[in-house]
């Protein structure tokens, strides 16, 4: 009711319930000069690279909301509480958020290729006008699933390139195998192409799938370095920005040629692209700029999230074996091809190991909104255009909101599910904004969990005195190797 009353009061300018926004606790820097000298390296206490930290610092010191002035008026409110994430996420009309500056930056440079700035960076009606044209063959569960086989098809090529790379015994470095599957999945069914990164010619330093690996990569670990702070990239090119653009130039001409190679194949193969291009409502820079997008957010956020997928599974042989369990029902013969309608049967428990690894280690630390009106959080008014950013990952390590919160334990989806707040567990975002190709992404990591433990065992052989942690490229890679053997199963 309380809430209620002071949502409706903050309707006006000012609200006559809320604490002033100058009182919300928070670092304002010395002489309220801003705490970005904090994240300096060599200077500060924090790092961009260990956002989670400063974030745990944050909420020991100054509690479930915080105001952080990075430079005078440059403020950024971090939210801990779901029910202020809650509030957040269901604001009215088109969300915005404040991200990706330079590469909008890149692409306003470049009208003769991009008519918007592209999903990740555009707000307002330009974003919505896109996105409402995209997302239908990205999020419909119709459209997904007509994906499986093709998605089957190039796990079954991976397990035979681990098998082939290292040899049985082996400890595999299974992130750059990851990223080498997720960069395959991306150009077949964004494009229906296949750039063939699991052959031997392919592992070279100057292979395209290898060069692309590291533009997107590169791309991603300067958004935060050229967002944050002074941006002095807007006046000469920072180290930060020539990188940046370096790497946007490499992926924009694979992006060009495999959407002028889908278009010479007409729509013979079936793909997202092949789709937009018959989409009368999308011209052909549309196409392209969508194109750019997905081919920077398909690679790295569904390889770091499965890394942390086989991390987890790897040290707990008991999920295992009900995973196993599972992947028997799906593929009573491993050498069977995976269909959608076996994916419609139960896997209860392998959607619960994915939704806790996700848990434990979302790719991001949580997700950035700029306020479209002024509101009211944790009691505080906070103004409109303020830059507000959860701090999800944070949230879900606390006992309040998970008993044994740093365990994993696949279990709590399936036993208390009802009880956990669901605002707490977000790693696709919430809301019109949320990841346009969550179900896509997820449905890829079902597909690889169920067939790399229908055919192996996972043996732990990574770091043993400590968890992985994350370094924050943007999002959150695993900070040592993702070290597993794979032991064949004989059945
Ligand atoms: C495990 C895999 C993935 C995770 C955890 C993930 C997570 C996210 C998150 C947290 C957001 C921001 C949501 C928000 O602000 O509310 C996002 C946005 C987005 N994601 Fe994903 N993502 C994944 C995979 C992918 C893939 C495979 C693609 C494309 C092929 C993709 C394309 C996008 C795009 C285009 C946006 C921007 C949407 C918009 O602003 O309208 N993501 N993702």
């Amino acid at each position: 009711m309380l809430t209620k009353l002071l949502k409706v009061c903050c309707n006006a300018r000012q609200c006559i319930f809320a604490k002033p926004f100058e009182a919300m606790p928070g670092p304002r820097g010395p002489f309220g000069l801003g705490n970005l000298y904090n994240y300096m390296p060599g200077i500060g206490a924090y790092s961009w690279l260990r956002l989670h930290k400063a974030g745990q610092d944050k909420y020991d010191k100054y509690g479930s909301i915080v105001r952080e002035t990075m430079v005078p008026g440059q403020d950024i409110v971090w939210l801990y509480d779901p029910k202020d994430i809650a509030t957040l996420l269901n604001e009215r009309d088109c969300p915005q958020r404040r991200s990706h500056l330079a590469l909008a930056e890149y692409r306003k440079q470049r009208p003769h290729l991009y008519k918007t700035t592209g999903l990740l960076p555009t707000n307002g009606p330009d974003w919505w006008r896109l996105r409402a044209q995209v997302q239908k063959e990205l999020s419909a569960p119709r459209s997904v699933r007509s994906f499986v086989a093709e998605v089957d098809g190039v796990t079954r090529e991976f397990l035979n390139f681990l098998q082939r790379s290292e040899g049985s015994g082996a400890s595999i470095d299974m992130l750059p195998k990851l990223t080498r599957l997720n960069l395959e999945l991306t150009c077949l069914l964004t494009f229906g192409a296949r750039i063939e990164s699991f052959s031997p010619t392919e592992q070279h330093a100057n292979s395209r799938s290898t060069r692309l690996m590291h533009a997107a990569e590169t791309t991603n670990s300067c958004i935060l370095p050229t967002d944050q702070g002074l941006q002095l990239w807007r006046y000469v090119e920072t180290p930060s920005y020539r990188r940046l653009r370096q790497a946007q130039s490499y992926m924009e001409s694979v992006a060009l040629e495999l959407l002028e190679q889908t278009m010479e194949e007409g729509s013979s193969r079936s793909s997202l692209i092949a789709a937009y291009i018959q989409n009368p409502q999308l011209d052909h820079l549309d196409v392209i700029g969508t194109s750019a997008d997905l081919l920077l957010a398909g690679i790295d956020t569904t390889s770091y999230a499965s890394a942390f997928l086989l991390y987890h599974v790897a040290r707990h042989p008991e999920v295992q074996q009900r995973i196993y369990e599972e992947a028997l029902k799906v593929l009573p013969r491993a050498e069977q091809a995976l269909s959608a309608d076996a994916l419609r049967t139960d896997i209860t428990y392998t959607r619960a190991v994915l939704k806790e690894s996700l848990r434990l280690n979302p790719i991001s630390i949580g997700f950035g909104r700029v306020l479209n009106q002024d509101t009211v959080l944790s009691g505080y008014f906070v103004p409109k255009g303020t830059t507000v950013v959860t701090q999800n990952m944070v949230a879900c390590r606390q006992p309040q909101h998970f008993p044994e919160p740093l365990r994993f334990l696949p279990e709590r989806w399936l036993q208390q599910r009802n009880a956990l707040n669901p605002y707490l567990v977000l790693p696709f975002g919430h809301g019109m904004r949320a990841c346009i190709a969550r179900r896509l992404a997820e449905q890829n990591m079902h597909v690889l969990l169920l067939r790399l433990l229908r055919n192996y065992e996972l043996i732990w052989r990574g770091r043993a005195d400590a968890e992985l942690d994350i370094v924050t490229l943007l999002i959150n890679k695993p900070d040592a190797p993702v070290l597993i053997e794979l032991r064949s199963r004989t059945d």
